[in-house]
């Protein structure tokens, strides 16, 4: 399984409008994931000013951009901050959610202008997403 270069370019595309449109999507990101996960909130608790919040989001885009472009550390920080996270007390079906959140935020942040072909492209990232998670045998680089 891997991406074709057609759907890599299609995620960054929407990345970039999505970059152009909304200055800081994180509040929205985080207001769809406490509304889906509502007890992920509370672990937030020394997060006071959001910018812990913020430096997520970003490691998450820059680790998708990674997956769509060189694929050279993306697969093994999503691994790692699994098992990170599951001590800090996210469970790894929230953690891989979290994915899915940020595909929705966007997808309804940019309404319309939402392609048909963003969408088969994130679904064709959310898939090697998993792959990476829940890897059969060794899914190398994407
Ligand atoms: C719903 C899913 C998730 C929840 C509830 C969650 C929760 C958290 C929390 C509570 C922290 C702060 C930890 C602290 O207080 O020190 C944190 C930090 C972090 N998370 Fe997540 N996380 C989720 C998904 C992810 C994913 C998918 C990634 C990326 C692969 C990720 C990457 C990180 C990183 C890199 C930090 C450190 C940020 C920094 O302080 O520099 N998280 N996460």
């Amino acid at each position: 399984m891997s991406m074709q270069a057609a759907d890599k370019d299609a995620v960054a595309d929407s990345l970039a409008l999505v970059a152009e449109r909304c200055a800081d999507p994180t509040p929205l990101v985080y207001a769809r994931l406490f509304a889906q996960s509502p007890d992920m909130e509370a672990l937030f608790v020394r997060d006071s000013d959001g910018s812990v919040r913020g430096q997520m989001l970003y490691q998450v885009l820059e680790t998708l951009l990674d997956l769509t472009g060189a694929g050279t550390y993306g697969a093994n920080l999503i691994r790692c901050e699994r098992v990170n996270h599951e001590n800090l007390g996210v469970p790894p079906d929230v953690f891989a959610s979290f994915f899915t959140t940020v595909m929705e935020t966007f997808r309804a942040l940019l309404g319309p202008d939402w392609t048909p072909a963003f969408d088969a492209a994130w679904s064709a990232l959310l898939a090697w997403v998993q792959a990476v998670m829940n890897p059969v045998v060794e899914p190398g680089r994407p």
